[in-house]
């Protein structure tokens, strides 16, 4: 990385490799070869100058880590094979028998069932908790080594304040861990706020195209280095293909998240108008309850919203009506996607429990896409009409 340069102009000109191809190939190949048998002393070492085997590192990926490091403001990263596995080996390496960890629990659902079902079978403690509670967890868990949480929320898009987490987690001296995966580095750097180790499902954003699974973690170097032995013994490195697409999504990132953005924002302020929404959940606009905690930590406010259409019979109605937008349990891409919380992310939440959790029924979650404005406006009005004129 230049120092001098800014970070899109970084994210675009990698390191040169020996050949000085334009574009960062793919070192397609599971192992390297040593000249001499000294240079095994290097084999297990994070940092070190050469390469041995690709599940311990290779070029591709260490190219991206590099970027990602860079984009987060952290000193370095690890990319894995997707979301949950920089979750899970995160976790298991960082708590042991015995320790607590507090997490949100307005998290991303197979997170929660992680924390919540399967680390206590290693006899980790999960303490889960609602915002107002992570704000004095110290209170509440003076034991925690860990605080876990994510904001923007999946799928309300609720924030959470950055700033107030890490006080109560330094309170008791727990290690701080975002998913930052909903912002992206290019609409907020939790680094800025203390946060100690920055999570991503790359699947989404930063992948950005649905084309490619894989997840990453960025931290300092002291942290990298038992994350980097765990990834080596239990084996989640994403493949060198797979770099190869992230690499060349994070080139045009800080493009696409300006555009998700302004789309996001233009789509909210036209769903506040029409006469079947109830309510509109996007940071960006500013009768939203969330906009002062998002204004205070986020540049941008995201390509992620809900609209409340009342009932499900709407949802299904408006969802089942849209021509363009598609309906995909995913976020992310560069096409809007749609997709209703109660019948896929909370599909086991009873009508009740939906209620709890502050989800209407008649939730519509949307990624909303890199497509031109106006297209994406018509379809959505022409499937609120067909909720006006009473058409399942
Ligand atoms: C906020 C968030 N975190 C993590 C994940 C898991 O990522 P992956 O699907 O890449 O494992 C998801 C997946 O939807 C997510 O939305």
């Amino acid at each position: 990385m230049n120092d001098e340069r800014s970070l899109a102009t970084n994210l675009i000109h990698g390191r040169k490799d020996a050949e000085r191809s334009l574009v960062h190939p793919i070192y397609q190949t599971v192992a390297f070869s040593v000249d001499e048998n000294e240079d095994y002393t290097e084999l297990n070492e994070y940092d070190a100058e050469r390469y041995f085997y690709t599940r311990y590192s290779n070029p591709t990926i260490r190219n991206v880590e590099k970027k990602l490091a860079a984009l987060e403001g952290g000193e370095a990263a690890l990319l894995f094979s997707s979301g949950m596995n920089a979750i899970t080996m995160t976790l298991l390496k960082l708590l042991k028998s015995g320790d607590t960890i507090v997490a949100s629990r307005a998290v991303y659902g197979s997170t929660l069932h992680y924390i919540e079902d399967f680390l206590p079978n290693y006899g980790i403690q999960p303490v889960i908790l609602s915002e107002d509670e992570l704000y004095r967890c110290d209170e509440i868990a003076p034991e925690a080594k860990v605080v876990f949480f994510e904001t923007p929320v999946n799928p309300r898009v609720d924030c959470l304040s950055i700033p107030q987490v890490v006080a109560a987690a330094r309170r008791c001296g727990a290690l701080t861990i975002i998913d930052n995966t909903f912002a992206t580095p290019i609409n907020q750097t939790p680094r800025e706020f203390g946060v100690d180790l920055i999570i991503h499902s790359v699947t989404k954003y930063i992948g950005g195209h649905a084309d490619v699974t894989a997840g990453a973690v960025i931290t300092d170097e002291d942290l990298i280095v038992p994350l980097y032995e765990a990834r080596k013994m239990l084996g989640g490195i994403p493949s060198p293909q797979d770099a190869f697409l992230i690499d060349r999504s994070l080139k045009s990132l800080p493009l696409r998240m300006k555009l998700h953005n302004e789309n996001a924002l233009q789509l909210a302020r036209f769903f506040e108008d029409e006469a079947p929404v109830k309510e509109v959940l996007y940071p960006g606009l500013e009768s939203s309850s969330q906009h002062e905690v998002a204004k205070q930590q986020m540049k941008g406010f995201g390509g992620m919203l809900c609209v409340d259409l009342g009932s499900l019979s709407a949802a299904q109605t408006f969802s089942e009506s849209l021509a363009l937008l598609r309906n995909v349990p995913h976020l992310g891409a560069a096409e809007t996607m749609v997709c209703l919380p109660a019948l896929t992310s909370h599909a086991r939440f009873s009508e009740e429990q939906l209620v709890a959790a502050g989800l209407s029924p008649g939730l519509v979650r949307i990624s909303v896409g890199l497509e031109e404005i106006d297209d994406l406006i018509a379809d959505c009005r022409q499937a609120l009409q067909k909720i006006a004129n009473g058409i399942d």
